[in-house]
């Protein structure tokens, strides 16, 4: 078979952009923290996650230019060689105590950490457990290691445990779990996940990407939540959501980090950090700390659209934070609700396969503690207007059969 057969058989996109419900790679000319200029029309935005509402706060912006500033647009080279600058400690450094780990290694992007600090761990006779909702984060780097990938049926510890309990009792174990699980805005149940792994001698890593500044007395995630952090030896976290920014961490035992300095590919043969981005990462990480009152306008905000969501109708399925899933059907049917919400002023986005099952399609809100109260009242008009008239959008048979193929 030629090689590009399979693209130019890949009408997909095209078939649905026809359909006028294309929700994807949607050019944005402006955006403040809440809102995004799309097509010359202002959307609020309930796609992101700006979880603080960061991005655009002047400190974090004044850090940014002064760094670019110092050091220029991009540091030109790996961590390894010449692209290590103070402000990457600093970050560290800052990063490190954030999480009450001994030490902590910066990547350019919160995937990259994932790759780089799962792979190069999970050597030839060790074994990583993966929830079955873990981020794709999480699955690539257990792939590109050397070692055994176990998935078990999401937050099913009882299988968990059976799957431990069948590997070598010497083997090298890593369970692996997000701390919020981002399609379905739920908490790990980490007691638990804490009490298995520990009997059968794992190693536990929390992905903290969606917890982040949400969860925890302090804000530093699930594991602060449940105030487990002396049995968790991993935690990552991304910079791409609560601290504003672009880039990601790994926390954890000093000599665990060393390692991973030395090994980690996805760290060492890439570009490392771009200065702007270090520097906005700590100045919302200081705002983070320093603002509590943000986490509670999240929380509050999530509160008033979750029960608003709920009165309307919809099924927001088990979540429990700022993420919301609205479930919808079938994929068609949630970009088509996409398209109705977006023609309503807000911007949304329809998860799809092979993010989520083919019949568990939705419609994800995230929330922003920046958002106002009437930006709230427009959402909410939004979907009202939805669960007045419901889809009844009907795609061709091809294009369910194909979407179908992807999953
Ligand atoms: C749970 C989880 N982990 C990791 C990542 C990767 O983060 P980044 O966007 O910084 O690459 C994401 C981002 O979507 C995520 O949701």
């Amino acid at each position: 078979m030629n090689l590009f057969e399979k693209c130019v058989a890949y009408t997909l996109p095209q078939e649905v952009q026809a359909m006028g419900i294309y929700p994807y790679f949607t050019p944005i000319q402006q955006t403040t923290a809440t809102e995004a200029l799309i097509g010359g029309e202002w959307k609020v935005m309930v796609g992101s996650n700006n979880y603080l509402g960061l991005t655009h706060h002047p400190k974090v912006l004044e850090a940014t230019e002064r760094a670019a500033l110092r050091y220029g647009a991009g540091s030109t080279g790996s961590r390894f060689l010449n692209g290590t600058l103070d402000l990457h400690y600093e970050l560290e450094a800052r990063l490190a105590a954030f999480f009450r780990k001994p030490a902590a290694l910066v990547f350019t992007t919160g995937y990259q950490a994932s790759l780089g600090a799962i792979a190069p761990l999970i050597g030839r006779n060790d074994h990583i457990f993966l929830d079955r909702l873990d981020h794709a984060s999480l699955v690539d780097g257990a792939r590109l290691s050397l070692g055994e990938v176990h998935r078990y049926a999401h937050g099913d510890f009882d299988g968990l445990s059976r799957q431990l309990a069948r590997t070598p009792a010497d083997a090298g174990k890593l369970v692996a779990t997000d701390g919020v699980f981002s399609m379905e805005g739920s908490i790990v149940d980490l007691p638990r996940l804490v009490a298995v792994s520990k009997k059968h001698r794992a190693a536990i890593l929390v992905d903290e990407a969606h917890a982040v500044g949400i969860l925890g007395e302090d804000g530093a995630g699930t594991v602060s939540h449940f105030r487990l952090g002396n049995h968790v030896d991993l935690i990552l976290a991304t910079f791409s959501k609560s601290l504003a920014s672009v880039g990601g961490v790994v926390a954890g035992d000093a000599d665990v980090i060393q390692y991973l300095r030395h090994h980690s590919r996805a760290l060492i043969f890439t570009a490392s950090m771009p200065p702007a981005s270090v520097a906005g990462a700590l100045a919302a990480l200081d705002l983070l700390q320093k603002e509590p009152e943000r986490r509670t306008r999240l929380w509050e905000n999530t509160r008033r659209v979750a029960a608003g969501l709920r009165s309307l109708g919809f099924d927001v399925g088990a979540s429990q934070t700022p993420v919301i899933p609205v479930l919808i059907g079938d994929a068609f049917q949630a970009m088509a609700t996409w398209r109705a919400l977006f023609d309503n002023g807000v911007f949304t986005h329809p998860i799809i396969p092979p993010a989520v099952p083919a019949h568990a399609c939705r419609i994800r809100v995230s929330m922003s503690a920046e958002h106002s109260s009437e930006q709230i009242d427009r959402v909410l008009a939004a979907f009202e207007r939805i669960a007045e008239s419901p889809m009844s959008f009907r795609a061709p048979e091809e294009a369910i059969k194909a979407l179908a193929a992807d999953e």
